[in-house]
């Protein structure tokens, strides 16, 4: 069955986690709009109005009264979300709040030593399950930081940052690839003083003076996106227009691998949302060719492997993935989930360490797919589903709603 449609999707997952705590810290009362519904963004929400912050919806939009943040009276569930966890602690630990953070079973395994070494660094007193939760912020009087991260990841630096912007001094900050820069353009948008000079960061801190209110339309998430561009690069006669993409080039490798590999791409009229660009995009059929993707190229595409994945299973020839070891501690150890559930549909594919090699085009077998409780890896094999020869049955459906409860209903909606 063909996949056809117009689809506008809700806003993107890491800029709407931003987009609260700004206006969390920010002067006066924001409005977001287009906020992504998943449960990660919706605990992110229930974080900060533990910590005092009046949080409502209001006709189509999302009103925060941006002020003090007070130290909450419970432990802030940051529930199987890695973004609200890191991203909390620099922005709790910059305004001097003591919190306790805990978390899922997945959440509760993911490394923290990443966060908890520059911000200890930066002055701050943390207690932590050997640098895993539960974790606890005892002080926090921040001086800057001059830090060189080891890793390049939206989540470490985002969290330096908002530390930064409540420590006594610069902060500076210096990645080895690009990752994704929603906090630095909204920063600025709100009127930070941030420098960025190619991989180099340098941000001010606030002192006495604050973030401005906004009003803000979150574009469309184009890792949500991602999924349904699969189903369409690999069923014949399909083609998808999605209104109002985020278009920016730390998160969209996808497509542009897409192109690369003969599928149809084609990014339409542009403007401009909360320091962001934004287009319409079309997908259409076109027959896939192999692909090779090495460390350089992970970062701005680092959570549509696993459909990359499913993609080369059906090209001809070798397809390869390296310097993807990140994946190992994400929701799940992306890695083997993939390779588990691939190898149990009949495709070639080969484990490394940091990634896979994958021979194609093999036809997927229907079978019992074991998601980790990761929703990537669950909507991932629900694609894979469209074009296996026989039932395929996942042991969680429910997960999807970490990052887009809808997925089914509009999965649904689009094949004909
Ligand atoms: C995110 C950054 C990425 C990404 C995650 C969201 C963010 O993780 O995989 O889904 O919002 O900053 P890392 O920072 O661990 O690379």
């Amino acid at each position: 069955m063909p996949i056809r449609g117009i689809l506008k999707l809700p806003g993107d997952k890491s800029i709407s986690h931003r987009l609260l705590m700004l206006a969390s810290i920010a002067k006066g009362e924001s409005l977001i709009y287009n906020i992504s519904t998943g449960d990660d963004v919706n605990t992110t929400r229930k974080c900060l109005e533990a910590c005092g912050i009046t949080i409502n919806n209001k006709e189509g939009g999302i009103h925060i009264k941006g002020g003090k943040l007070r130290s909450p009276k419970i432990g802030l569930n940051c529930g199987n979300s890695g973004t609200t966890l890191r991203l909390l602690i620099g922005l709790l630990i910059g305004k001097g709040i003591k919190a306790e953070f805990y978390g899922d079973e997945s959440l509760s395994n993911r490394p923290m030593k990443r966060i908890l070494l520059p911000l200890s660094k930066m002055g701050a007193l943390i207690k932590s399950n050997k640098n895993k939760l539960p974790i606890s912020i005892i002080k926090s009087q921040l001086n800057g930081i001059n830090y060189r991260s080891p890793l390049s990841s939206g989540q470490l630096k985002s969290s330096i940052l908002l530390a930064g912007l409540g420590a006594n001094g610069m902060t500076l900050l210096n990645e080895p690839i690009k990752s994704r820069d929603h906090t630095e353009n909204l920063l600025k948008f709100l009127g930070a003083n941030l420098t960025v000079d190619g991989l180099n960061l340098r941000l001010k801190p606030l002192l006495n003076s604050s973030l401005r209110r906004f009003n803000a339309i979150v574009p469309g998430d184009p890792s949500t996106a991602s999924f349904f561009a699969t189903a369409v690069a690999l069923i014949p006669n399909s083609k998808i227009t999605f209104k109002g993409i985020l278009y920016n080039h730390t998160r969209i490798g996808f497509f542009n691998l897409l192109k690369k590999i003969g599928v149809g791409v084609d990014w339409l009229s542009h403007w401009e949302e909360s320091g962001e660009l934004v287009r319409d995009l079309k997908i259409y059929y076109k027959k896939l060719k192999p692909f090779i993707i090495t460390s350089d190229l992970i970062p701005s595409l680092i959570d549509e492997i696993p459909l990359l994945a499913l993609l080369a299973t059906q090209a001809e020839g070798r397809s390869e993935i390296s310097g993807a070891s990140e994946l190992r501690v994400k929701e799940c150890d992306r890695i083997k989930a993939i390779c588990f559930n691939l190898q149990n549909m009949g495709a070639d594919i080969i484990e490394k360490d940091d990634g896979f090699i994958i021979k194609g085009p093999t036809k997927l077998k229907g079978t019992n797919i074991k998601t980790f409780d990761d929703h990537r890896i669950a909507m991932t094999f629900s694609i894979a589903a469209k074009i296996a020869l026989k039932k395929v049955v996942l042991d969680n459906y429910d997960c999807v709603s970490i990052s887009y409860p809808d997925f089914y209903n509009v999965l649904r909606k689009v094949l004909i």
